[in-house]
């Protein structure tokens, strides 16, 4: 069985080259622009409290400080944080912090959105980390789930996703991300993000 430690040297030796795909660093000004686009029409306006969870190299943390948002990204891999880090060196708003997305180290009922995009799928006992997360949120606060089904058989159906969520009494609005853009290339599989 894979231990949490393992998990996290995991990601740490995935964090070197982990920008370079269009959707992950957000390089690419077309790819950026979608994301930034998607985001702000699920968002609520800015100053709004982001918790972004899972936060990686910080690419949507910083885009959304970047916006106005006032965003705390939370990643388990010393790597991953590092590189959100010096990400987010000079722009205002935007904070990171080492702790366990399942497990969020931060303050109840006080999120405006709960952000997580490409982490739920990989972890245990989701019913009860969706739980948590809704805990986060103030009391019109959104939780919004970027993920997929992906062609290498990991990941979350759509299906799966609206029913967590829609198992904590809120209701769940899926919408498809079928347009490459987002991707940077064209794909055949399930993406989606699901807003509640
Ligand atoms: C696929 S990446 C997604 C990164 C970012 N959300 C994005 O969309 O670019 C998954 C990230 O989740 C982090 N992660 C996975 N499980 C985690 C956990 N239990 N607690 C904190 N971070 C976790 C990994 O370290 C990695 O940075």
């Amino acid at each position: 069985m894979v231990n949490a430690q393992q998990h996290v040297r995991a990601w740490d030796a995935e964090a070197q080259a982990y920008d370079e795909p269009a959707d992950h660093g957000l390089l690419d000004p077309a790819a950026r622009a979608a994301w930034r686009s998607l985001l702000l029409g699920l968002l609520p306006p800015p100053p709004a409290r982001v918790a972004d969870l899972g936060c990686g190299t910080g690419t949507l943390s910083v885009l959304l400080a970047e916006e106005g948002f006032d965003v705390v990204g939370v990643d388990f891999a010393p790597e991953m944080l590092r590189r959100a880090v010096a990400k987010g060196a000079g722009t205002p708003g935007v904070q990171l912090v080492r702790g366990d997305a399942a497990v969020p180290p931060l303050e109840r009922a006080t999120y405006d959105v709960v952000l997580c995009r490409h982490v739920l799928w990989a972890l245990p006992d989701q019913p009860a980390v969706i739980g948590r997360w809704v805990d986060l949120l103030r009391p019109d606060g959104r939780l919004v789930l970027v993920e997929g089904s992906w062609s290498t058989g990991a990941g979350l159906t759509a299906q799966q996703t609206l029913e967590l969520v829609r198992a904590t009494g809120r209701l769940a609005i899926l919408t498809p991300l079928d347009d490459e853009a987002y991707w940077g290339r064209a794909t055949g599989d399930e993406r989606y993000v699901v807003v509640s």
